[in-house]
């Protein structure tokens, strides 16, 4: 029997990278998906949806199509995510908002709005994800960093008040993954050895390595573990 049988998802930034891989995990292991993006192009799932997260009526959308298509939900992936590039100098107050909206406040929103579904629901799980920045800074990503600690905050203040209810809120921390968001600057190679030699185990990440981490945390076997940040780095963060 798959791990995931009979169990909903919501997907968020599912189009691309970590979010595309985790709904073909969730999807392996016998969950029905909806994914949602920005864009339709590289879109999966089972029940696709297109719309921006920064705007609250694709907010209310989702959780009518959970409700109307899925029948429910048990399993919330709050992946979508943005990059915010400048230092304090050059960030824009609307570069700020946008990195806000997107990274924080669509998640906290998001859940919000499912939190019914996720209450009735027997298994109920919120992943939303950070980074190895929810716990380290780096010059001109302030905003983006600042973004990730939050998501990490919020997630630890999520986990004790949704607890009783038996929902637990999780937050997977990337480290250094081949996506679209990092695609460029891997191009430039010496970022890609910086990476590769920083890691324990030698090697940048792929999608793959960070949707298992979310399909376990999804699953039962994780059913005592809320409140907390899983790093999924390679060992790059384990030294100075
Ligand atoms: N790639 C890494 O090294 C890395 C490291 C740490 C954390 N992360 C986090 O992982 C998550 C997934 O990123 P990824 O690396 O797979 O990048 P990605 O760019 O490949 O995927 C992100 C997806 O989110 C979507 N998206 C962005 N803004 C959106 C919006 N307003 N509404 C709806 N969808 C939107 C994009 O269209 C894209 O499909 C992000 O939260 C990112 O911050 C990535």
């Amino acid at each position: 029997m798959s791990r995931l049988q009979g169990r909903k998802a919501l997907v968020t930034g599912a189009a691309s990278g970590i979010g595309a891989a985790t709904v073909k995990r969730l999807q392996a292991d016998g969950a029905t998906v909806l994914a949602c993006d920005i864009t339709s192009e590289g879109l999966g799932g089972d029940v696709r949806h297109t719309g921006n997260l920064a705007d609250s009526n694709v907010i209310a959308a989702l959780e009518q199509a959970a409700r109307s298509q899925l029948g429910g939900l048990d399993i919330l992936v709050n992946n979508a995510g943005v990059c915010p590039v400048g230092t304090l100098d050059d960030l824009t107050d609307e570069q700020w908002q946008f990195g806000l909206d997107v990274n924080l406040l669509a998640p906290a929103r998001l859940t919000k709005a499912c939190l019914q579904m996720l209450r009735a629901s027997k298994a109920g799980r919120v992943i939303n994800t950070g980074s190895i920045l929810s716990r380290y800074g780096d010059a001109g990503l302030g905003a983006y960093v600042a973004s990730k600690h939050a998501i990490l905050g919020f997630t630890r203040s999520l986990a004790m008040e949704l607890g009783s209810d038996g929902v637990t809120v999780n937050c997977v921390q990337p480290g250094c993954i081949v996506t679209g968001m990092t695609r460029g600057m891997l191009e430039n190679g010496a970022a890609a050895e910086y990476y590769r030699d920083k890691s324990a185990l030698k090697r940048l990440g792929e999608p793959e390595d960070i949707a298992d981490v979310i399909a376990f945390l999804a699953s039962d076997d994780a059913r005592f573990i809320t409140g907390q940040g899983i790093i999924a780095d390679g060992g790059v963060m384990t030294h100075s």
